[in-house]
């Protein structure tokens, strides 16, 4: 028999589910998803869902349940914990997690904008794994932490030719001139589902959308400069190294999208 040292307890490798070490510990194998609820219900659910079965699929991460299952869990998970406004995350290794917490996004974040601080390392727009919501994002995290400490909120990360990517937890956008901008999912970024919905929304207003390459000066001459995510939704984003973007402040037209995007998020739209 083989035996392991396993949450405080020497025990048989066989009594561990699968009889294995799960590999999302061991080597960081794994998708994750963070979704929003809002009134009990998670409105981008379809889509989250999506995802996370596309990146298994190309991955070869195997998924025992179907995507049915999967919304039932989610959703049973969310009514046991009776969630109203809040955000639950369901983790995928060898084995399924799926838990709620509260928003951690406060009033002022929206009114103030965030503080960008450049992400202290590059990344190759090669990495197949940063089109897809990994486990394995320790990077992320290390970069948000540092960014922290001098009193950013989130970090812009770039890829080695220089380009804007995204930032730690969020896609990014730069508006000018009636233009909608965001890189590419080419540029090394994942392709967030507030970004899609951004998009499709931007372009329903009247908004020019193009998905094209940006470098960071660009992100100072804008009018406005917005990050995305599901659970901030729409977020200003107002310096960059403490050089203003834009004015500075918050523009009108986040507070617009950001109001637009909530109540698409009100009604279940699986467009
Ligand atoms: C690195 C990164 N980019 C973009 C996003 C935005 O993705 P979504 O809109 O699906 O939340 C996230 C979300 O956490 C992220 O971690």
């Amino acid at each position: 028999m083989q035996w392991v040292y396993y949450h405080e307890e020497l025990r048989p490798l066989d009594s561990l589910p699968g009889g294995q070490p799960d590999s999302g510990l061991l080597y960081g194998r794994g998708l994750f998803e963070t979704m929003r609820v809002r009134d009990g219900r998670v409105p981008w659910l379809a889509q989250h869902l999506e995802r996370l079965l596309c990146s298994a699929r190309r991955l070869g991460l195997p998924v025992v349940h179907s995507s049915d299952r999967l919304a039932q869990l989610v959703e049973q998970t969310v009514s046991a914990n009776r969630v109203g406004q809040g955000a639950v995350r369901l983790t995928l290794t060898d084995s399924l997690l799926i838990q709620c917490r509260p928003l951690p996004y406060r009033e002022e974040d929206y009114r103030q904008g965030w503080r960008l601080g450049l992400a202290p390392w590059q990344r190759s727009a090669a990495d197949p794994l940063l089109q897809h919501k990994t486990t394995a994002c320790w990077n992320n995290l290390l970069a948000r932490e540092q960014a922290r400490r001098a009193g950013r909120q989130e970090v812009l990360w770039l890829n080695t030719q220089g380009q804007v990517c995204e930032g730690s937890i969020s896609n990014i956008f730069v508006l000018q001139e009636g233009v909608l901008r965001t890189p590419p999912v080419q540029c090394g970024l994942l392709p967030g589902v507030a970004r899609a919905r951004l998009l499709e929304l931007a372009r329903r207003e009247g908004l020019e959308v193009r998905e094209e390459v940006i470098y960071p000066e660009q992100l100072y001459r804008a009018q406005e400069v917005w990050l995305t995510n599901a659970l901030l939704l729409l977020l200003p984003a107002v310096s960059l190294e403490e050089r203003p973007l834009g004015s500075g402040r918050p523009g009108p037209l986040a507070a617009r999208f950001y109001s637009l995007l909530l109540r698409q998020d009100a009604f279940r739209t699986d467009a």
